[in-house]
């Protein structure tokens, strides 16, 4: 590498990243502000929004955090009218929820469609039209796997991530030509507090953690930063070529079984 290049530099752009209390959205965020990006920190827990800040900050970033649930359309509209124009919204913040149709209610769908599906329409809503005037911008929505191929066991989680693939393919078709782009990250299993909480729902936890891991190719659960990695190439102007995509982290799970 030539001495002194700066790879995926971030340096004057402004990014909102949600779900960035906790997980992969934490490495997203912590990432940014170490690429020199103004980084705020969306969340609906305060603590761990707050916690992610201060990490940035004692690594020498920019960033603020901003209490929000990606549910609430008004406050999402509220809070881009506070922030103006940025360059980078990663739309993070997720949740899950374990059984097929049995053991799925009409309830747990909405219940994952309003964070997972409608949270990032109602950021989209509220932040790209700025992105739109000013003629750039980066949008990185994390779906999952699950919205590539099913996921055993996770109905309401599947059909809400193809979802989520879905709002990415239209919105980069619908806006192609604009300087704005759009893209998903579907990772495989990534050990954060989220892929716990699940595993801790099982009768087994060790068998389900077991489980869990093969169905990655190379045998283990991928880590925050593997994605967080991807986040700050797609943030970047290096992958002005990209867009309507689907980047697959998995360890080779949709290679096939
Ligand atoms: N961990 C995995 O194996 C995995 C795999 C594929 C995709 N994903 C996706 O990655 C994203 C992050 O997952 P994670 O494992 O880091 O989760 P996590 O639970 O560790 O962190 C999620 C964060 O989102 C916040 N959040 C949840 N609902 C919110 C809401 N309505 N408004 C604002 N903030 C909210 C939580 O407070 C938390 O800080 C999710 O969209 C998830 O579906 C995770």
């Amino acid at each position: 590498m030539r001495k002194g290049f700066i790879v995926f530099d971030l340096n004057g752009k402004r990014a909102v990243v949600t779900g960035a209390g906790s997980g992969i959205g934490e490495a997203i965020a912590l990432r940014f502000g170490e690429a020199g990006a103004w980084v705020w920190v969306v969340d609906r827990n305060e603590a761990e929004g707050n916690a992610t800040v201060e990490r940035i900050r004692a690594a020498g970033g920019k960033a603020e955090f901003e209490a929000l649930d990606v549910s609430d359309a008004g406050a999402a509209k509220a809070l881009a009218e506070r922030l103006g124009a940025i360059d980078i919204l990663v739309n993070n913040a997720g949740v899950g929820h374990v059984g097929g149709l049995l053991e799925t209610e009409a309830e747990d769908l909405d219940r994952l469609h309003a964070v997972n599906v409608r949270g990032p329409f109602n950021l989209c809503k509220a932040f790209v039209p700025s992105m739109l005037q000013q003629g750039r911008g980066s949008v990185i929505n994390m779906a999952s796997i699950g919205g590539i191929v099913g996921v055993r066991d996770r109905l309401a989680y599947t059909v809400s991530k193809h979802a989520v693939v879905g709002l990415t393919r239209v919105l980069a078709l619908d806006h192609s030509h604009t300087g704005v782009r759009f893209n998903a990250i579907c990772p495989g299993r990534v050990e954060t507090p989220f892929v716990k909480a699940r595993i801790a729902e099982y009768a087994d936890p060790e068998a389900a953690y077991r489980e869990m891991a093969s169905t990655q190719l190379n045998g283990r659960m991928g880590k925050p930063e593997e994605i967080a990695a991807m986040a700050h190439y797609l943030a970047s102007d290096e992958s002005a070529m990209v867009t309507g995509s689907c980047q697959l982290i998995d360890g080779g799970w949709s290679a096939g079984k």
